[in-house]
C-alpha cells in the first residue's frame, strides 16, 4: 500500500513550487526477505573471490535500511529552489569537481545518512526534476567521457538511468538507446519522455536490436559505446521471493560471461578507431567482471585497456574500491558508503596499423 504526500518547496524567486512526491510508508512497507539459496551461493563464491571485503559488503547488502540513494538533478527542468532545498537538507553534490563538456552539466546530491527521497510521479506536460539512483552507476558514464556532438551507443539501455546521465553530462550529436526487451524499452521511452524536452529528444534514437548485432549492422559508427551488460543483479537477487527463479539464476549464471563477451565484441566492431567502449556490471562476480575483460584482451579484439586509477583517486572519499581487482574498478558496498556493486572497465579501439 502506498501513500501520497505533497511537499511545498520555496524557490529562490519566492514563488511556491509544488512537487507531488510519492512516498512509500515505512510502516506499511513489507520487510524484505533474504533469499537463502542466493545468499548461500554468494557466500560460497564471494568469500573465495573477495575474502574479508565480502564480509563488509555482505553486511551492507543484507541491510536495505542502510542503502543509500543519490538524487541526480535534471538539467532540463532545473530549479535553484530545489537545489537549495537539497543543500539545506545536508546533501552534497559529489560530482561538483568533475569537468563536463560545455554542452552538459552533472549534479548528483547524496546524503551521508541512508535516506530515500520519494520518486516523482508523472505529471502531464511537466518534466521531472530529479532521478534517484545508486551513485556508483554514474561511474561508467563518467568513464565514457562523452563530448558534445559525439555519436554514442548505449547498447543495453533500460530502464535508462545511464542514458539519462549521458544526456545530463553532455549533448551528444546522437544517442542510440538500445533495448531488446519490449516491456523494458517501453519503460525506457516513458522515462526519457518525462525528463527530456521535445527539442532534445531529436538527438535520441530508440532501437530494439540484440546488442550482438550492432557490430555487423553498424560497423565503425560510434565515438563512444556503453555496454552496461545483463549480469547477476546481486542486490535484487538477494531479496527475490521467487525460489525457482533464484535457482534458475544461479544455475544459468555461468552463461552470462559468454553473452557479455559477445556484446563487448559487437560494441568494439561498432566503434570507430580511437573510440571508447565502457563495460560495466552491477555484480561482484569475478567471472562477469575481470575474467570477461581478460577474455577480450586475450582474444586480441584491437583494443587496449585504459587505466581508471585517476577516477578511483578522485572518488576515493565517496566510494570503496576493491584493492584486488585485476582489471578495471569494482565498487564494494561498505558501511556509510553503501554504493555499488558496480564494475567499470574502459577500452580504447586501436587505429589500424
Ligand atoms: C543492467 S541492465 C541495463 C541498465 C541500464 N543501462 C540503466 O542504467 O538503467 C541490462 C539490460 O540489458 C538488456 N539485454 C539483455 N540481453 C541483451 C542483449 N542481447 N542485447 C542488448 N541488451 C540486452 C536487458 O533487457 C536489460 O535491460
Amino acid at each position: 500500500m502506498t501513500m501520497t504526500l505533497s511537499l511545498r518547496i520555496k524557490t529562490l524567486c519566492g514563488s511556491c513550487h509544488l512537487m507531488q512526491l510519492r512516498k512509500k510508508s515505512s510502516v506499511l512497507k513489507p520487510q524484505k526477505q533474504i533469499c537463502k539459496s542466493v545468499l548461500e551461493h554468494f557466500d560460497e563464491v564471494y568469500s573465495k573471490e573477495l575474502g574479508e571485503s565480502w564480509t563488509r559488503a555482505r553486511e551492507v547488502m543484507l541491510s536495505p535500511s542502510s542503502w543509500q540513494y543519490a538524487v541526480m538533478l535534471n538539467r532540463f527542468s532545473f530549479s535553484e529552489g530545489l537545489e537549495a532545498y537539497f543543500q539545506n537538507q545536508g546533501l552534497s553534490d559529489i560530482f561538483h569537481d568533475v569537468q563536463v563538456p560545455s554542452s552538459g552539466w552533472l549534479k548528483c546530491y547524496v546524503s551521508r545518512i541512508a535516506h530515500r527521497y520519494p520518486a516523482q510521479r508523472h505529471q502531464q506536460g511537466r518534466l521531472k526534476d530529479y532521478y534517484l539512483l545508486n551513485a556508483a552507476s554514474l561511474l561508467p558514464v563518467l568513464a565514457l567521457e562523452v563530448e558534445g556532438g559525439n555519436h554514442v551507443l548505449d547498447m543495453c539501455a533500460a530502464p535508462g538511468g545511464k542514458s539519462l546521465a549521458i544526456l545530463q553530462y553532455a549533448m551528444p550529436g546522437n544517442l542510440v538507446c538500445n533495448e531488446p526487451d519490449c516491456l523494458r524499452r517501453k519503460r525506457l521511452k516513458e522515462m526519457l519522455e518525462s525528463f527530456l524536452p521535445e527539442l532534445c529528444r531529436s538527438a535520441v534514437t530508440l532501437s530494439n536490436l540484440d546488442g550482438r548485432e550492432f557490430g555487423q549492422l553498424h560497423p565503425e559508427v560510434y565515438d563512444k559505446v556503453l555496454v552496461d551488460a545483463p549480469c547477476s543483479n546481486d542486490r535484487s537477487w538477494l531479496f527475490t521471493s521467487d525460489i525457482p527463479q533464484a535457482r534458475h539464476w544461479i544455475a544459468s549464471r555461468k552463461e552470462l560471461p559468454v553473452l557479455q563477451v559477445e556484446l563487448i565484441r559487437s560494441g568494439i566492431a561498432a566503434l570507430r578507431p580511437g573510440g571508447i567502449l565502457v563495460y560495466s556490471t552491477c555484480t561482484l562476480s569475478q567471472s562477469e567482471n575481470s575474467n570477461v575483460v581478460d577474455q577480450i584482451l586475450q582474444s586480441d579484439c584491437g583494443v587496449e585497456l585504459q587505466n581508471l586509477d585517476k577516477m578511483a583517486h578522485a572518488f576515493s572519499d565517496i566510494f570503496t574500491f576493491s584493492a584486488n581487482t585485476q582489471y578495471g574498478l569494482l565498487v564494494l558496498p561498505d558501511r556509510e558508503r553503501a554504493w555499488g556493486p558496480m564494475y567499470v572497465a574502459r577500452f580504447k579501439k586501436r587505429y589500424p596499423p
